[in-house]
């Protein structure tokens, strides 16, 4: 079974106490992968422990460089689980599955304390920023413990979408996941996300 913590697209997590009391009721032949790509941005005391697969083989902790290191063109990441069910991934896992360059990065990227400090801070700030900005504009931007938010922008997303696109800024449609109004906006540097909010502006004085 694999669960996505924190959850793309909604950005919300699965509390602690939750998660405990799921995998407390797991059954001993299901193996939990816990997705945890956007961990980094959820505060420590909302984080499961990850000491849990000590014991419990059941329990994988999947992460990866791609996002709070910036690093997704190394295609670099770990699992953390319990010995014995490393043992069984390392039987059938590829002979050659991370370069040398990567694991390089990688490495240093986990000491660049700076560098991931200024992420968390700056993203922090851009949610916040984007919230109130958004808000202004009568949208509704959904809370999240993410780099990545939704919200209800109360106007074709798809249309709203393509006319973002044609001036260059991206964001996602939530259409296609049943939610014609919505749209998922990731947080970009100070830069891009008053670029976003001025085409929004613009573009949203068209759809109104
Ligand atoms: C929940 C989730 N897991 C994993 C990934 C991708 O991670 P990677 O770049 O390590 O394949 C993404 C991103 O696109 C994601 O949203």
């Amino acid at each position: 079974m694999f669960l996505d913590n924190p959850n793309n697209p909604t950005g919300t997590i699965i509390p602690r106490a939750e998660l405990n009391d799921f995998i407390d009721r797991l059954p001993e032949h299901v193996v939990l992968a816990l997705d945890e790509a956007y961990i980094d941005f959820v505060a420590a005391s909302d984080r499961p422990d990850m000491n849990i697969c000590a014991d419990n083989p059941g329990v994988v902790f999947l992460r990866t460089f791609s996002k709070a290191y910036g690093l997704a063109g190394l295609r670099v990441g770990y699992g953390l689980m319990h010995a014995e069910l490393a043992a069984f991934l390392h039987r059938v896992r590829q002979p050659f599955n991370i370069n040398s360059l990567a694991q390089i990065g990688a490495r240093a990227a986990l000491t660049d304390h700076e560098h991931y400090r200024r992420t968390m801070d700056g993203n922090r700030e851009g949610l916040v920023w984007l919230t109130k900005e958004l808000t202004a504009l009568d949208c509704l931007p959904y809370g999240s413990h993410t780099n990545f938010f939704m919200a209800d922008v109360r106007v074709d997303a798809a249309g709203l979408y393509q006319m973002l696109l044609a001036q260059g800024v991206i964001i996602r449609s939530m259409a296609a996941y049943g939610y014609p109004d919505l749209v998922r906006i990731t947080v970009g540097r100070g830069d891009e996300n008053r670029r976003l909010i001025a085409a929004m502006i613009d573009v949203l004085g068209e759809l109104r």
